[in-house]
């Protein structure tokens, strides 16, 4: 298993290009299956994720053709995929594939919408969670799917195809709204979706959708509504930038030190989370390249940050600022409210030398002088990266193991980091 080499003490310098975002890549390629038509998408992300849900829709009988490298583009470059659903041959999404990836569960709502069936294998345990998917099958229950389970299988059919209702998530769902919307796109009449997630990730599917002829309103906003139409058609459409990504990396220069452009950057995806690095002791300043980080010599101060559905501090950012305020002056406190279990990057930065308290939900992170590099173990996608930002500040070596968790979410991100200056690399095998 290939590991992380990093030698901590180096500041960052250059540019780092962000690519598309993982977190709308996945659901863009599942809305694929709601139309007969080929969905184009550019600016997508090299990731293990976006080829694991190529082999899942693969199984459906979905062909997914990749565009070979244009003049002048480089590795920067997203790459663009040509998705073709024309022909459903199979709507069992197996468990041997949805076990490797969650959100490919949310292959239920276009199948389930445009087939009238679908058969989903559970997604099964988390590291992060129990993250059940009850509120995804009240989703297409309340658009008239009958619903059973059986041997870990979720089976729905609505043979006459789905209708339009009303949807109240009790608590906010990102694969909920998107399981939603997709789901209502196609159903006869109309839907309303109250307590609907606003991440920017929803708002890109929709507006995807929409020019592929759906009739989507107020994504973003906690209420959505769908007049559903009998059929949807092609379109093209460019991939959002990472807002996560651009997160980690900037938490990664305000670690370091240095001064960084996050290039194609979207401050507004992520202004929560700019806030906290402003209030760290970080400066930034956004023009139409991107976002400019820079931290030079400024002690970082300690945080108070509560983790909340979009536009408040996202959970895939907290372990990135936990690494962060390990080396602040004083002592930050983080409450984590999306998911019970979030905290497996603790143990692993104590071996580095950090010192934090746990009780449930709040972490208490007592900032120290300097961190000692260490072997450390990843545990999941946002928790190893945590791992490689607090070791470019610590002394000496660190090697990160089991840095495939990495791969499912970050494209070259030693190749990113060393051109900026960092000094890791990937040992293979
Ligand atoms: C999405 O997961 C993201 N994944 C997650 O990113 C992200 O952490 C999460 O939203 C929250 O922002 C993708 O977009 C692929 P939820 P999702 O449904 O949709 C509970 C990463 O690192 N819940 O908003 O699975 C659930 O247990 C990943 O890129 C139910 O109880 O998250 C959690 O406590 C990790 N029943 C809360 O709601 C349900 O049916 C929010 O989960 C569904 C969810």
């Amino acid at each position: 298993m290939d590991r992380i080499r990093i030698v901590g003490g180096r500041p960052l310098s250059g540019t780092i290009p962000i690519s598309g975002a993982k977190n709308a890549t996945l659901p863009l390629m599942i809305a694929s299956l709601l139309t007969e038509e080929t969905l184009v998408l550019d600016n997508v992300p090299r990731l293990a994720d976006v080829g694991l849900l190529q082999r899942i829709l693969g199984n459906h009988g979905v062909d997914v053709m990749v565009s070979g490298k244009r003049s002048g583009e480089t590795a920067d470059h997203g790459q663009t995929l040509h998705i073709s659903a024309a022909h459903i041959v199979d709507t069992t999404a197996p468990y041997d594939l949805v076990s490797k990836m969650r959100a490919s569960f949310w292959v239920i709502a276009p199948l389930i919408a445009r087939m009238g069936e679908a058969r989903v294998s559970m997604p099964g345990g988390c590291a992060i969670g129990t993250r059940p998917v009850d509120l995804l099958i009240m989703a297409i229950e309340r658009l008239g799917a009958k619903i059973d389970i059986e041997g870990g299988y979720v089976i729905a059919q609505a043979p006459k195809g789905l209708r339009g209702g009303e949807i109240v998530f009790p608590k906010v769902t990102v694969g909920g709204t998107h399981t939603a919307i997709m789901a209502a796109s196609l159903a006869n009449g109309t839907t309303v979706i109250e307590n609907a997630a606003r991440e920017p990730e929803i708002v890109d599917v929709a507006d995807c959708l929409n020019k592929m002829g759906a009739r989507i309103s107020g994504a973003g906003t906690s209420r959505v509504i769908i007049e559903g139409v009998a059929k949807l058609g092609g379109a093209r459409h460019s991939v959002l930038p990472d807002r996560i990504e651009t997160g980690t990396y900037a938490m990664a220069v305000a670690m370091a030190g240095g001064d960084v452009l996050l290039q194609n950057a979207r401050p507004e995806l992520l202004q929560a989370a700019l806030d906290v690095l402003q209030g760290a002791g970080a400066t930034m300043v956004s023009n139409n390249q991107g976002i400019r980080i820079a931290r030079n010599g400024s002690a970082l101060a300690p945080v108070e940050v509560t983790t909340a559905p979009f536009p408040a501090f996202p959970t895939d950012l907290q372990a990135q600022l936990m690494a962060l305020m390990t080396r602040a002056r004083g002592t930050s406190h983080i409450v984590e409210t999306i998911f019970e279990n979030r905290f497996m990057h603790v143990q692993e930065l104590a071996r580095l030398g950090a010192r934090i308290q746990l009780d449930g939900e709040k972490a208490t992170i007592e900032g120290v002088e300097r961190l000692k590099g260490a072997p450390v173990m990843a545990t999941d996608l946002r928790a190893s990266v945590s791992l490689v930002i607090a070791a470019l500040a610590a002394e000496g070596e660190t090697i990160v193991n089991r840095v495939y968790h990495l791969d499912r979410g970050f494209e070259r991100l030693e190749d990113k980091l060393s051109r900026c200056g960092a000094a890791i690399e990937r040992l293979a095998g």
